[in-house]
């Protein structure tokens, strides 16, 4: 097995998208950042040299991380921050995973410009894949654009403000024809394919918030992993990928020459008291033949298809791109199924002795300003603050010392700060409960919420259920369930309320797919089961970044086991130091 290097410079760069000139934190000057590309069993050492005005973490996203849990890159929680103009090398290893997982920045959302794909291969190359061996692989990157200061946004929103959006939605950094400066097309994202071969699509939504929906015009996909697990080969001519989550599809470039748009459409359930900007992006397959076979080419699909040509391109008529037919933007059933149609490639060993269940309700709450007791919750944004909540507590990172620290040195320091996650709600959930915020031009009803450092304990080997199940306060949103240090068999999803009764008898324990984000469907729910086997503390959040920031987040701490070849070693030696413990490390 090979060490993969890397240096990683962080930086403030200049770019130029709708006409507007922006300041852009990104790696190595590159938006999406450098691709990590490894073989299984291969060690990652990664330089991050810190030259921006802001703390940075990396998160290896998926990468499991076995006793190496100072190297996860979340501040507070694993590490104190690489301040500007400081180094720090992350080192990893890559085992037992195969597929695409990606990398990104795990501080307040930085990450919408902080990230790359880690790509990881089998030990033997293309020729052990458990699919036909793919000519050509290419990641496809679905990310946001955004003209605003990110860190400044996770400020307005821990203060309350909730309406900001991205500028623009981009496929591997390009947004595509469908926004312009100046009546002007932006410039998309072009895949240039040769008749006949068959290409493997890395795909990763690197975006802050919304599922995608991804089509590419007279082609299907056929799916063959996730979150780097290798599934049941799944052919679909849709897929819908949520922030967080990666999805590998082989496609074969055999429609008939020409160019074919790639589309991705963000799904959300209608919003009735919000006005949610459209970020439907597309990129283009483009055939590489020479020119007459196009044209005939094209001419001949579109007689045969009927296909509706593309109303916005003023083209000679035999060179108009096919277009896909989309699902409609509020439709979330199509994602269901998409997400429920993903079973394991192999038959699992998934253990059957439960030790812990947890119930874990996924809503909004609001919170006294200030930290009184009593306040006029919601009705006025002066006295209530807006949260995001598991079970009624809002999560707050611990300021003074990140808590693995605390837990590898068993400090005492943080105990004040934190909070047991609870195994259910405290209560009957009822959305009837009259707490209400302004929220757009209508009223929700909020739970009364509190926020703390939330943390849940385990004993190393313990097998955890989580069912997640969102709620009508979350306003239509889903929610991508993301578990560091991790994976997770999804053992069952569902729409409408959990009900154990009936639900347990459907768990897949012979081949659910595994994942290190779990798709929450909108007013619906997903019963997960892992082994909390990995010592360390580990973060456990919503994906969506407005949720993560208004504290959708969880602490799983996993024991420390006395054996040496389970246990946690120390911290690396060059291990970020900053700050006195008296300092307020979060600012
Ligand atoms: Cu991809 Cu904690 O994040």
């Amino acid at each position: 097995a090979a060490v993969v290097e890397h240096t990683f410079v962080v930086s403030q760069v200049k770019m130029t998208h709708l006409c507007k000139e922006t300041l852009v934190t990104v790696v190595n000057g590159q938006l999406p950042g450098p691709a990590i590309e490894v073989t299984e069993g291969d060690s990652v050492a990664v330089l991050l040299v810190n030259k921006s005005p802001y703390n940075i973490t990396i998160h290896w996203h998926g990468v499991k991380q076995w006793l190496n849990c100072w190297a996860d890159g979340v501040p507070m929680v694993t590490q104190r921050p690489i301040l500007p103009n400081h180094n720090f090398t992350y080192r990893f290893n890559v085992v037992g995973q195969e597929g695409t997982l990606w990398w990104h920045a795990h501080v307040p959302f930085l990450r919408a410009t902080l990230h790359g794909a880690l790509i990881i291969r089998p030990r033997h190359g293309a020729i052990s894949y458990p699919f036909p061996k793919p000519d050509t692989e290419v990641p496809i990157i679905r990310g946001d654009w955004w003209q605003l200061d990110l860190p400044q946004v996770d400020r307005s929103m821990k203060n309350g403000s909730l309406d900001f959006y991205a500028s623009g939605s981009t496929i591997n950094g390009k947004l595509g024809d469908l926004f312009n400066c100046s009546g002007v097309p932006e410039v998309g994202y072009v895949l240039d394919v040769v008749p006949g071969k068959t290409y493997l699509l890395r795909v990763i939504n690197a975006g802050l918030f919304s599922e995608f929906y991804l089509k590419i015009a007279g082609h299907n996909f056929t799916v063959v992993a996730a979150d780097a697990n290798y599934v049941s080969p799944y052919t679909t001519d849709v897929i819908a990928i949520a922030p967080g989550e990666t999805v590998d599809a082989l496609v074969v470039a055999n429609a008939t020459p020409g160019r074919y748009y790639m589309v991705a459409l963000p799904n959300q359930a209608p919003r009735p008291d919000t006005q949610t900007p459209e970020f439907t992006t597309r990129g283009m397959v483009q055939y590489r033949v020479n020119h007459s076979s196009i044209t005939n080419g094209a001419a001949a699909l579109r007689s045969r298809r009927g296909a509706k040509e593309d109303e916005n391109d003023e083209g000679p008529s035999d060179d108009v791109a096919l277009a896909p037919q989309m699902p409609d933007k509020h439709d979330t059933v199509t994602s269901f199924y998409f997400h429920s149609n993903l079973t394991s490639l192999h038959h699992l060993t998934v253990p059957q002795q439960v030790d812990e269940n947890l119930f874990l309700v996924l809503g909004l709450g609001s919170i006294c300003r200030n930290g009184q007791q009593s306040c006029k919750r919601g009705g006025n944004i002066n006295e209530s603050i807006v949260v995001a909540t598991m079970n009624s507590v809002s999560y707050q990172h611990p300021t003074k010392m990140p808590l693995l620290e605390a837990q590898y040195y068993h400090t005492g320091v943080l105990l004040d700060a934190m909070q047991e996650l609870p195994d259910g709600p405290s209560r009957a959930f009822n959305f009837t409960d009259k707490a209400f915020i302004p929220y757009g031009p209508k009223e929700i009803p909020l739970e009364p919420s509190s926020k703390a450092t939330v943390v849940r304990r385990f004993r190393q080997g313990a097998v955890v259920d989580m069912v997640f199940q969102s709620t009508a306060l979350l306003q239509g949103d889903s929610n991508p369930m993301h578990l560091h240090g991790h994976n997770m068999f999804l053992l069952a999803q569902g729409l409408g309320n959990y009900n154990a009764a009936k639900d347990v008898a459907r768990y897949n324990l012979v081949n659910p797919p595994v994942k290190n984000t779990v798709l929450v469907p909108n007013l619906g729910w997903a019963a997960v089961r892992f082994v909390a086997n990995n010592p360390g503390v580990w973060f456990m959040h919503c994906h969506y970044e407005f949720h993560l920031s208004m504290g959708m987040a969880a602490v799983f701490i996993v024991d420390d086991s006395t054996t040496a070849d389970t246990s946690l070693p120390p911290p690396p030696a060059d291990f970020p130091t900053c700050c006195a413990n008296d300092h307020n490390l979060l600012q």
